[in-house]
């Protein structure tokens, strides 16, 4: 049985509650063990390393050493992470392609990874969600597991080179940490980049007075989280599982706009207790970025179309059909 949880204090209660599992994996897992145990073999350790999916007392330990790092090297945002936002503009139409560009081009600053190097990871990656997302099949077991062992080999060559990957591999962080931040952070930042652009090309083409840069940023977090949902499985019973609507709760009301405590800016769109998103800071801080390379834009452009509608379908929430229209002022 599924319990939606709706309300934000609910979610704050279910997410500090210690009895409930973050590991959502292995139950999915266990039922196919018999019939392709090469695959589930490679797969449940994998997995069970994952800190989101991790109750363990070592998740702590790890979750901390992953956070130093990231508090200490993490690279800043640089101007060329936009590069690709002005070209978009100077030929007239910002998209959602515009968008993956400008936050791959994050991604990459921030582990310190080659374009070739990006597209392995994400390719790679994207075979493991996709079997986590989704219903099972053989063929998805097979390819995922066939994911992991080529990601495992290659991130463990990595030490010595500049980047997170490099400080996280160096700092003996698990293979499959290393690979959980790696391959879990490239999506929720393009979903949240696509929101903060067309929320702005909005607000320009209405003549509303835009937000000032960090509201506007911490409202899109609220109003459109880049995940819409959290999952935690209830101890005591476990065919029970929570879902939490990070919309719905961030959305009722609990938290006033622009108030000064994290959660009151941002709701549950990181999470919260202890498994809540290392990667919040270095996010915001990039879209931050965005939004003042966006207030450069409109200081040369004027927004004349703005097209696409805000979706959840797989999971983000997202503008998959975004097109913003530019002229020069
Ligand atoms: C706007 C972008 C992002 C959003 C909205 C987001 C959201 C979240 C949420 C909701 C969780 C909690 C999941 C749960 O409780 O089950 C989470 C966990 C996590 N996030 Fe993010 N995230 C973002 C970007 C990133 C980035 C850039 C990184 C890495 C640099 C990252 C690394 C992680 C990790 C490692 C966890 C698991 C932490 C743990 O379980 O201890 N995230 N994120």
């Amino acid at each position: 049985m599924v319990v939606i949880i709706e309300n934000y204090e609910a979610a704050a209660r279910v997410l500090r509650d210690n009895r409930n599992l973050s590991d959502r994996q292995s139950a999915r897992l266990a039922a196919w063990e018999a019939e392709y145990p090469d695959a589930v073999g490679t797969l449940m350790p994998f997995l069970s390393q994952w800190l989101m999916y991790m109750d363990t007392g070592e998740h702590h330990s790890l979750r901390r050493a992953a956070l130093s790092i990231l508090s200490a090297d993490a690279p800043t945002i640089t101007e060329q992470v936009f590069d690709a936002l002005g070209a978009a503009a100077g030929k007239g139409e910002i998209t959602f392609n515009t968008c993956i560009s400008v936050a791959a081009a994050f991604h990459r600053v921030l582990f310190g990874l080659s374009q070739s190097e990006q597209e392995f990871v994400i390719a790679e990656g994207d075979n493991i969600l996709n079997y986590m997302f989704s219903s099972i099949t053989k063929e998805k077991l097979i390819q995922a597991a066939a994911s992991v062992t080529r990601l495992e080999d290659w991130v463990q060559q990595q030490t010595d080179r500049p980047g997170l990957l490099g400080a996280f591999v160096t700092a003996k962080l698990p293979v499959a940490v290393c690979i959980n931040l790696l391959v879990d952070s490239y999506h929720p930042v393009i979903a949240a980049t696509t929101t903060v652009v067309w929320k702005w090309g909005k607000q320009l083409l209405s003549g509303e007075r835009p937000d000032d840069g960090k509201e506007r940023v911490a409202a899109c977090l609220r109003q459109f989280p880049p995940f819409t949902m959290i999952n935690r499985r209830v101890l005591d019973s476990p065919t029970e599982m929570y879902s939490i609507q990070i919309e719905a709760c961030n959305r009722g009301g609990e938290n006033s706009p622009g108030g000064s405590r994290p959660s009151q800016k941002y709701g549950m769109t990181f999470g919260a207790g202890k498994h809540s998103c290392l990667g919040a800071g270095v996010s915001l801080s990039y879209l931050y970025a965005l939004n003042g390379a966006l207030l450069k834009l409109q200081a040369v452009y004027n927004v004349t179309s703005v097209g696409g509608e805000i979706g959840s379908d797989d999971g983000h929430y997202q503008v998959n059909d975004l097109l913003i229209g530019l002229e020069p002022s």
